[in-house]
């Protein structure tokens, strides 16, 4: 099929009331575990590159592999970039092939996030590449970016009104008390600013930090109108647990064993998120 903007896709899942899981993965072995498994269950599926996966193997090497998993694939796959502060680098992947994008200048004051928003907005548009951008301060740690619990903030409903009044994101992602890497306690989700929120906006919101969520957690926030459903670190840790145990339980040095056990753990993963989102079936 080949890669496609996620801005279609999000659409009909927040009109349709289910969410695309959105996978960050770091290698060829890993996309194609998680691409696979959205072929089996014919789901569309996004999948993610955080800034320093794309600074390790370069942009074009990555391109290459995502191109090459598409180009065979019956589902719709997105390719997009997670948090980036940098409209440059930003820049380069979209010259290279990446379908969509996310800006996050939610650090900096108001009126300068949405200033940034919008010039990469203009610039991802002409291209054909869908936007994400937050507001308010997501907490926890993914890639190079780091907010404490004392320094997170949720999304102000007025503000987030303000920010995507004539600007058509693909998605928006408002801080509401999720955080990247694993919870220390049980998250506190603001369902009511979630819901005003997006009915103010009328954008499909992305779930950022979803691992360690409970499924009723998740189905409430796709019900509320996530359509996109951020999931990182569970993957981290099947990437890195299932290499370790294969390796112990069999103390083979076979990598192609080894890799096979990682792909088909990732593989898993994915499709138990999948079917928890609802997207089963409609990536036909
Ligand atoms: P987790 O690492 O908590 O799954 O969050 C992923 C995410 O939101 C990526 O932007």
């Amino acid at each position: 099929m080949g890669l496609e903007s996620m801005k279609g896709m999000l659409a009909k899942a927040g009109k349709e009331q289910y969410g695309v899981g959105a996978f960050n993965t770091v290698d060829y072995a890993s996309t194609k575990a998680a691409v696979t498994a959205a072929e089996e269950l014919a789901a569309p599926i996004i999948i993610q590159t955080s800034v320093k996966t794309v600074q390790l193997w370069g942009h074009a090497t990555v391109v290459t592999w995502m191109k090459d998993i598409a180009a065979n694939s019956p589902v719709p796959v997105a390719l997009h970039l997670d948090h980036c502060k940098d409209p440059d680098f930003i820049r380069q992947c979209i010259d290279a092939g990446w379908t969509s994008v996310m800006i996050d200048a939610s650090a900096k004051p108001f009126e300068e996030n949405l200033a940034i928003t919008r010039q990469v907005f203009e610039m991802a548009d002409a291209a054909g590449v869908g936007l994400e951008a937050e507001l308010g301060e997501i907490g926890g740690v993914e890639d190079d970016k780091s907010v404490a619990d004392e320094d997170a903030y949720l999304a102000d409903p007025d503000k987030a009104e303000m920010f995507c009044k004539d600007l058509p994101l693909a998605v928006f992602a408002p801080a509401i008390g999720t955080a990247h890497g694993v919870y220390k306690g049980e998250p506190k989700i603001a369902f009511d600013r979630l819901e005003e929120i997006a009915k103010r906006t009328g954008l499909p919101i992305a779930l950022h930090g979803g691992t360690g969520l409970s499924d009723d957690v998740f189905k409430r926030c796709i019900a509320l109108g996530c359509a996109k459903v951020n999931i990182s670190t569970q993957l981290k840790y099947t990437f890195i647990d299932s290499f370790v145990n294969y390796h112990q339980d069999h103390q083979a040095y076979e990598p192609v064993k080894v890799l096979t056990a990682q792909m088909e753990a990732i593989r898993k993963t994915v499709v138990d998120y999948i079917r928890l989102f609802g997207s089963e079936g409609k990536g036909k």
